[in-house]
């Protein structure tokens, strides 16, 4: 890596402008720390500026930007070092579990609950059940090699899954369960990303100061038939999650 770095640092020609160097700087600094290992420490910014050939200034105003994108974190008196990778929801239709095995880390899930209630009308209209219908509720701390990760709240129509709620969901995903024991096929799902900030409950569950940001993501998953199979509502840790979007430009034809 470091040769890689000084390779890359030849193309930052002194006669460049602070403002412009700085530019380049970024992308120099932001590959090198993404092929760093998570809680590894920068070098210091004395020793940066030598060796990109830039200001200090520029080199702080570069790290202060990474801060503040939480791709580094500072220790008052100890330095700058890696924050860990976010992980990216995508837009690909995924459990959790798959979402984590993808990445090699360990999905897992503590229960804080499953119960069944009847759905009032946001919740029964969000599933296309009528009012007053029977709903499983399951509540779950999402985990990824034992670190909270989110926190799920998902629904289901209590009708269409008998028995749901003594499964163990605790070390089962429950897309496998749905098309194992109930033969769902899911095939599609809207996703609603906004952004919140951690209330004290969660925060508490999640390990994380509470008032920090966090993205609130509702899931309505429809089986191939196009029958609503789910409403799920989660709030997953800013610090830990990316939201990754792929778009497809239409034909021009179709845009008009
Ligand atoms: C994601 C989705 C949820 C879904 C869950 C299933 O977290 N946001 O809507 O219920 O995956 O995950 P698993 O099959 O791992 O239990």
């Amino acid at each position: 890596m470091p040769g890689r770095e000084r390779r890359r640092v030849s193309t930052l020609p002194g006669e460049l402008a602070e403002g412009r160097k700085g530019a380049a700087l970024q992308e120099i600094l932001e590959s090198y720390v993404a092929e760093l290992e998570p809680g590894s420490a920068l070098p210091s910014e004395r020793e940066l500026a030598e060796r990109f050939g830039v200001a200090r200034m520029t080199v702080r105003a570069q790290i202060e930007r990474m801060a503040h994108r939480r791709l580094v974190y500072r220790q008052q008196g100890r330095g700058t070092f890696v924050a860990e990778r976010r992980l990216a929801h995508t837009e690909h239709l995924t459990s959790f579990t798959e979402d984590m095995q993808a990445r090699g880390l360990v999905a897992g899930a503590r229960m804080l609950g499953v119960d069944t209630l009847r759905a009032g009308r946001g919740l029964a209209a969000r599933l296309e059940v009528p009012a007053g219908s029977r709903v499983a509720r399951i509540r779950r701390v999402r985990t990824a090699d034992g670190v909270p990760m989110a926190v799920e709240q998902t629904h289901l129509p209590a009708r269409r899954f008998p028995g749901l709620a003594d499964e163990d969901l605790a070390t089962r995903s429950l897309y496998e369960l749905l098309a194992e024991r109930y033969d769902v096929t899911i095939a599609e799902a809207v996703q609603r990303v906004t952004v919140t900030t951690l209330q004290a409950a969660d925060a508490e569950l999640l390990e994380t100061p509470r008032g920090e940001p966090a993205f609130q993501i509702e899931r309505i998953t429809r089986d191939g038939d196009g029958v609503v199979i789910e409403f799920a509502a989660s709030i997953y840790r800013g610090d830990r999650y990316e939201v990754l979007m792929h778009a497809r430009r239409d034909p021009p034809a179709a845009l008009s």
